[in-house]
């Protein structure tokens, strides 16, 4: 009996939330999880994670940047940056639309076209759904401090891990400690 009330309860809860919430409120959940799914397939995890390249990705620190830039003969060295929300080092202050842009035309809002390691050439082919729902998924979690260095150019120092091309020949090297 008390089993059945509460299951009644429950339902009627559910039918009044779904009565009184506007049908943007799902859409906007939907997708948010469309947007984490493409995210999930898209590699993005690779690049942009904390940790990826040295064996452990730091999921705390998700998306947050990358401690390894990648090495581009004649163009320079760049590292996957913050996707957070965070407003000094991450996207905090781009709007959805800007992320959009970025993410399937290469540039970014200052106008930089972003070094094509970052495989937007790929990414020019989403959906405008698919690409605002990615969107909108980075702008829902949660902002993470990490300032990514660069990108450099070419004959610049790096003061980071690099991954680099290298003549055949060469010996495969111990993790960096
Ligand atoms: C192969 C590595 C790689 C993958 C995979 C990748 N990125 Fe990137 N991404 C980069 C690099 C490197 C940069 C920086 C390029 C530069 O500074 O010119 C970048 C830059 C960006 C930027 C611009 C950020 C800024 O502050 O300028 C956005 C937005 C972005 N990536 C989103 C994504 C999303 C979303 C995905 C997955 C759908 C993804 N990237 C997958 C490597 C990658």
């Amino acid at each position: 009996m008390f089993i059945a009330s509460v299951r009644l309860a429950t339902r009627l809860a559910c039918l009044a939330a779904s009565v009184l919430l506007p049908a943007a409120a799902f859409a906007d959940a939907a997708q948010i999880e469309r947007g984490r799914y493409l995210v999930q397939i898209g590699g993005c995890n690779d690049c942009h994670t904390p940790g990826y390249f040295l064996g452990a990705a730091d999921m705390t620190r998700y998306l947050a940047g990358s401690e390894v830039a990648f090495e581009m003969p004649g163009l320079g060295a760049f590292a996957g940056r913050n996707l957070t929300p965070d407003k000094e080092t991450g996207l905090g202050d781009w709007t959805a639309e800007q992320i959009v842009t970025a993410l399937t035309t290469g540039e970014r809002p200052d106008g930089r076209m972003l070094a094509p390691i970052m495989p937007w050439h790929a990414f020019a082919k989403l959906t405008a759904e698919d690409a605002m729902a990615i969107a909108q998924f980075l702008m829902s979690i949660e902002p993470v401090k990490n300032a990514v260095p660069g990108p450099f150019g070419v004959g610049e120092t790096v003061p980071m891990l690099m991954f680099r091309i290298l003549p055949p020949g060469a010996t495969v090297a111990d993790a960096p400690k």
